[in-house]
């Protein structure tokens, strides 16, 4: 048997992971998500989240990816042989593939809002044209489709030239470049008049915001974020080298993609709050309100507006973009593990999968907006769907699988790189994974249901 490809380095590996995890959910989910849910308040609760459910479930997808050696869709087959186990892997691949249609459409946004920035389109507006210029081009039967078609041919060509030539280098670029961008619109965001406000709204809990759709709510956030429940991360662990500390890897994960989140959130509502502009305006937030608080933050200096429009938009597209390979490389890896195709094949049927799941979803929000599955239009429901079910499920049944079905030598073996390290966390782990997880994801769906009362 050949050896299987892995990541150059243990740096590689984690800017990889991180590359995942840091994404829209950071820079776009993250901030409508806080203001829809009060502020502070929803942020605790999404700590919690992480760092109780998060890091624990991240470790198991690791050891899922790293010992079975293959992607998601073929790890639990891997492991557990003939057993029902297998349909979770498969429920990943499903889920991965539907968050890739919906998700690229937004990362396509993001390339035509640098466009815009670097075109002077946002210059000489008032504030009520900003509302009108997204939805326009939103629900624009075409235009947004040239820009998920864009996104998706970059993350093409990246997931085909292979984990490390494409993915681990492309990490390795972009993501230093967007912590840079990050820092400096965050300090350039809290220094703008009257942005105290926003940092109050971000630090300052009202626990009387808090009902059970802020943990519901909280919980999907903290799984979209991490890239978790659906096996991403294990797929990216199966090119996980032998000395790749898990635990260590998963922490530095979890406080990078927690520093983004709350930076992206440093930037967003202070100058929100500056301005004027509401925090709760759901998912066009940043498309809305920042070209309007970058213009009018810097009305006397339209270059620097215009600088931190480009560099903001080019924030998220990076972002995006090393998340939307993520999410490819889960459908492709498996194409090519599962069925022999090569990876380029297994890209070129992913890719056109997408693109088609791309297009359904674009169309939810303009031409078939008054198309709704309970309430929501398909962007949304696949939204709800995908973060706030088949996620917070699938990292239950990693949970249970790795706290009650793998055999203890190896679940101990993987965190400890099988005697080398010491991890003092392994009870703790163990008794999160057993009981703390699974229960506390029931309960968050029985108490959403109503069924508490
Ligand atoms: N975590 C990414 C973000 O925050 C999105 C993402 C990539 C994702 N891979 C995933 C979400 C797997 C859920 C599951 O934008």
């Amino acid at each position: 048997m050949s050896e299987r490809v892995s990541f150059g380095s243990r740096m590689g590996a984690v800017l990889a992971a991180a590359g995942s995890a840091v994404g829209l959910g950071n820079v776009w989910r993250f901030p409508y998500e806080t203001g829809n849910h009060g502020g502070a308040a929803f942020i605790l609760v999404y700590l919690g989240c992480v760092f109780v459910f998060g890091l624990p479930i991240m470790i198991a997808e690791f050891t899922i990816g790293r010992r079975s050696k293959a992607c998601t869709g073929g790890a639990y087959e891997t492991l557990v042989p003939g057993t029902h186990w297998r349909w979770v892997g498969y429920l990943g691949v499903l889920t991965g593939f539907l968050i890739l249609g919906y998700y690229s459409v937004v990362s396509g946004w993001t390339l035509e809002y640098i466009w815009q920035a670097l075109s002077g389109g946002f210059s000489g507006k008032a504030p009520v044209d900003y509302v009108t210029m997204f939805q326009d081009f939103s629900q624009h039967p075409f235009r947004p489709l040239l820009w998920l078609l864009a996104v998706l041919l970059i993350t093409h060509f990246i997931v085909v030239k292979g984990v490390k030539d494409g993915i681990e280098k492309s990490s390795k670029v972009m993501m230093p470049l967007l912590f840079i961008i990050i820092v400096l619109l965050a300090i350039c965001s809290m220094t703008l008049p009257g942005a105290e406000k926003g940092l109050e709204f971000l630090l300052y809990p009202d626990f009387s915001k808090v009902t059970p759709d802020v943990f519901l709510g909280a919980m999907g956030q903290a799984f979209f974020s991490l890239s978790l429940g659906m096996g991403c991360l294990s797929t990216y662990a199966s090119y996980f080298g032998k000395k790749t500390n898990l635990g260590q890897t998963a922490m530095s994960v979890g406080i990078i993609d927690t520093f983004v989140a709350v930076l992206s959130g440093l930037i967003i509502f202070p100058a929100a709050f500056s301005v004027g502009i509401q925090p709760d305006a759901g998912p066009s937030l940043i498309f809305i309100t920042l070209p309007n608080v970058f213009q009018e933050a810097f009305s006397g200096v339209p270059f620097l507006a215009c600088v931190c429009s480009v560099a903001f938009y080019v924030l998220l597209a990076l972002a995006s973009i090393t998340s939307t390979i993520s999410l490819h490389e889960v459908s492709t890896a498996f194409l090519h593990e599962k069925f022999n195709f090569t990876r380029s094949r297994a890209a070129v049927l992913v890719t056109s999968g997408s693109l088609v799941i791309g297009v359904v979803s674009s169309w939810a929000l303009g031409i078939w907006k008054s198309f709704t599955i309970c309430g929501l239009n398909l962007f949304d429901a696949l939204d709800f769907l995908t973060a706030k079910i088949m996620l917070p499920l699938g990292g239950m049944f990693a949970a249970v699988f790795v706290g009650w079905m793998l055999d203890r030598s190896i679940v101990k073996g993987e965190v400890t790189n099988y005697g080398m390290l010491k991890s003092s966390y392994y009870p703790l782990y163990i008794f999160i994974l057993r009981f703390v997880a699974p229960i506390g994801i029931v309960l968050i769906f029985v108490n959403e249901l109503g069924l508490l009362g």
